[in-house]
């Protein structure tokens, strides 16, 4: 914000001001990822007081350039729509109460659904490239949330496909860079063993499930 106030080049010529997303300003919605100082983060909780100096900004380089630092993370959102990351209900009427979970569950679950989409986890990881067709951990990890409810158990069989097709979760290297950059603490490397096992099983005996 301090650089678009007086947006200079190098050499001290007026520019244009900077570009870049952001939305919620308090972590939540992941708009404002990009590389800072190396590492990729989110710009508005990340503490201008707390970095080495000069501070370095740079856009995340996975994911198309739009302009300076936003990027295009219409991949992310494709292939949560391509693994079905969401519970269908149908909202015209009312369904009551949903089915009861245990305690252990919805813990479980309440910290795989902080994921905000922010992309940091693709950015750091080797399997995930614009020449790649790897969904990337955040993906995989929504699919574990969503076959954990009673209710998207229900349409598990179609998560699982997806997961079994081109740039699933056998497109995994095991880096685990994932699960030690995920600013939000996501179990990601669980979440990938978790729904390897799913699909594993999907394999052998899903044809039951028909
Ligand atoms: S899993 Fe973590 S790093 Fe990956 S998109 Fe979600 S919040 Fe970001
Ligand atoms: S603006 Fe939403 S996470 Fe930074």
């Amino acid at each position: 914000m301090e650089i678009r106030k007086n947006p200079v080049t190098r050499d001290g010529k007026r520019t244009t001001p900077v570009v870049w997303d952001s939305n919620c300003l308090e972590h939540v919605c992941g708009a404002c990822s990009m590389v800072i100082n190396e590492q990729a983060r989110q710009a508005c909780s990340t503490l201008v007081d707390q970095l080495d100096q000069p501070i370095s900004i740079a856009p995340m380089t996975k994911f198309p350039l739009v302009r300076d630092l936003r990027v295009d993370r219409s991949r992310v959102f494709n292939d949560l729509k391509k693994s079905r990351a969401w519970i269908a209900i149908d909202g015209t009427y009312n369904l009551g109460p949903g089915p009861r979970l245990d305690a252990e569950t919805q813990e479980l679950r309440y910290k795989l659904s902080t994921c905000m989409t922010c992309g940091v986890c693709m950015e750091v990881c080797p399997q995930y490239s614009p020449v790649t067709s790897f969904v990337g951990a955040a993906v995989i990890s929504q699919v574990r949330l969503m076959n954990l409810h009673p209710t998207g158990a229900m349409h598990s069989n179609e998560r699982l496909a997806a997961m079994m097709g081109e740039g699933g979760v056998q497109d995994c290297g095991n880096a685990q860079n994932c699960v030690r950059a995920c600013p939000k603490q996501i179990p990601l490397t669980e979440s990938i063993a978790d729904v390897n096992r799913q699909t594993t099983w999907h394999g052998l005996f899903g044809w039951l499930k028909r």
